[in-house]
């Protein structure tokens, strides 16, 4: 019998309808209706809040070394408490920076987003923790502190949820990714589903670089049953959905039973805008993605399609592994505290060094449960317009190899500019680094959840470039993009494979005051 998420006709239809395009951009009749603007947080009304510690200790590990090697999945030496999730969900998800932008006060975030737009919340469930009693808990980031949805530990459904997921099984607590569809599709209509996933990947970044600091296990699990899970943190499922689970740490065993009762908690929150609207698009394809059981689950994990290409026939570049002694030894917090999109670079060359580095630390760290240890799902291809010792031109990134094969040599600043989507960004970056899915192996493999996979590690990586940018004191962006344009600009290598992310990584020209 084939299952709902075995019909992956539906992630076609999907990813095609909400492809950008020069026409489909130039023919989009959405207007931005700012007196409608949703509120960029989920405050629940009723609830007390539970300060978390803003003194809690900074995380000395260097930038480069967390992204890059995230400690053995059983190692037990961090202690998942009060302090430490503070810490975990302050540079993930926390305000890092507030702005004044005309009339408007944005509240920037320790990730980047979509249009500044945060439609992605956090939950906590956990069992007893030091500092912290067992229960199903919102990170309110408006004011920086959790609200207790539920009381007593309900980490057994989660381990039912995922058919006994190994590291969740043994997980102290456990962070859950949300999104609030509205909050994005305000802006960007059906196409917010894929930036559930990008959104959401760059906060993930963050906190598997900020736990890996630590020393503390955590994992990417995307294979569970939504409707408990949903269920557990009392979403309205129209609206809201639940993304992504991130066990923390290792301890004793969870039992998966024993589970207090599900009761619905009907919890007030405040309204995000006058008015919302609703794209059955983006609700399709969820449903069309969810999985119904734990069982369902089980048998989805594992090692999806390795993204890293064939060995090529073209002329290819092998990069030096720059000695973790000979690079800057920026920490964790140091990095996502200066993090920030670069809104102008200046067209200077990286070092050939600070590419491999970037190439090499950021994307070999993400453990996830479809992917094998220090795989990607996702190509990386990129346009190179600045590097020392490298002529400018499209390549594709071998990463077993640390290999960089051209495609085709020459200057594409122009082509880079209208790429993404018509602006100065990838065109005055030194370069572009494009993630690229065979989406036809993914869906194949992981059926139509394979597309939340596949975006998902895309956003994964772009936030990990970025912290891999930072750590080397330059800038870097995600960016949009024309889909199909993409494509065809990598092709024939790229042929079949579908845009999943793009990072331009560059020196910025000037700092935002
Ligand atoms: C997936 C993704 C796509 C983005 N696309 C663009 C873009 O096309 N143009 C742009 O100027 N900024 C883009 N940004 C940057 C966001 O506008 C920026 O992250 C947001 O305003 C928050 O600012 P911050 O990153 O400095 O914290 C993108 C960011 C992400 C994560």
């Amino acid at each position: 019998m084939t299952t709902t998420n075995q019909q992956i006709e539906a992630a076609w239809t999907y990813h095609d309808g909400t492809k950008h395009s020069y026409q489909s951009v130039r023919s989009g009749r959405h207007v931005l209706d700012f007196a409608n603007q949703p509120l960029p947080f989920k405050i629940y009304t009723d609830l007390a809040p539970i300060p978390l510690p803003k003194e809690a200790p900074p995380i000395p590990l260097p930038a480069l070394e967390a992204i890059a090697a995230p400690p053995a999945a059983s190692a037990r030496e961090a202690v998942v408490d009060l302090p430490a999730l503070a810490t975990l969900l302050y540079l993930s998800a926390g305000i890092t920076k507030v702005r004044r932008h005309g009339g408007w006060e944005i509240r920037y975030r320790a990730a980047s987003c979509t249009g500044a737009l945060y439609h992605i919340d956090l939950y906590l469930v956990c069992g007893d923790l030091p500092g912290l009693p067992a229960g199903v808990y919102h990170f309110g980031v408006h004011d920086f502190a959790l609200r207790r949805l539920r009381a007593g530990d309900y980490r057994g459904l989660l381990v039912q949820a995922t058919g006994a997921e190994p590291a969740l099984a043994m997980a102290p607590a456990a962070i859950v990714c949300t999104s609030t569809f509205w909050r994005n599709a305000w802006k960007y209509q059906a196409r917010a589903y894929r930036h559930c996933f990008w959104d959401a990947g760059t906060i993930l970044a963050n906190l598997l670089a900020a736990a890996a600091g630590m020393g503390m296990p955590s994992r990417v699990v995307l294979g569970f049953a939504d409707a408990p899970v949903n269920a557990l943190l009392d979403l309205d499922t129209d609206r809201e959905v639940s993304l992504a689970i991130v066990p923390l740490g290792w301890g004793d065993a969870v039992s998966p039973t024993g589970v207090p009762e599900i009761e619905p908690l009907r919890l007030e929150t405040r309204p995000l805008s006058g008015f919302e609207t609703d794209y059955p698009a983006i609700r399709a394809m969820h449903a069309a993605s969810s999985l119904d059981s734990g069982a369902e689950a089980t048998s989805w994990r594992g090692a999806g399609p390795s993204g890293d290409p064939a060995a090529g026939t073209g002329r290819s570049v092998s990069l030096a592994q720059v000695p973790a002694e000979a690079l800057p030894a920026d920490s964790v917090n140091e990095v996502i505290l200066r993090r920030g999109s670069s809104r102008q670079f200046a067209r200077m060359p990286l070092s050939l060094a600070q590419l491999s580095t970037l190439l090499q630390r950021g994307t070999r760290g993400i453990p996830a449960d479809f992917l094998a240890p220090g795989a990607t799902l996702n190509t990386l291809y990129l346009i190179v317009h600045a590097v020392d010792d490298l002529p400018p031109g499209t390549y594709v990134y071998h990463r077993t190899a640390h290999r960089l094969e051209l495609l085709r040599q020459g200057s594409f600043r122009d082509q880079a500019g209208f790429l993404g989507l018509e602006q100065d960004l990838p065109a005055d970056a030194s370069v572009n680094v494009y993630c690229l899915a065979d989406l036809h192996g993914v869906l194949r493999r992981f059926g139509n959840r394979g597309y939340r996979a596949a975006q998902l590690e895309g956003g994964i990586l772009g936030g990990t470039l970025y912290l891999g940018a930072y750590a080397q004191r330059l800038g870097a962006t995600g960016l949009t993009f024309y889909d199909d344009e993409v494509t065809t600009f990598f092709s024939p290598h790229a042929a079949g494979k579908s845009v999943m992310f793009l990072t331009a990584v560059g020196h910025p020209a000037r700092r935002r005051s």
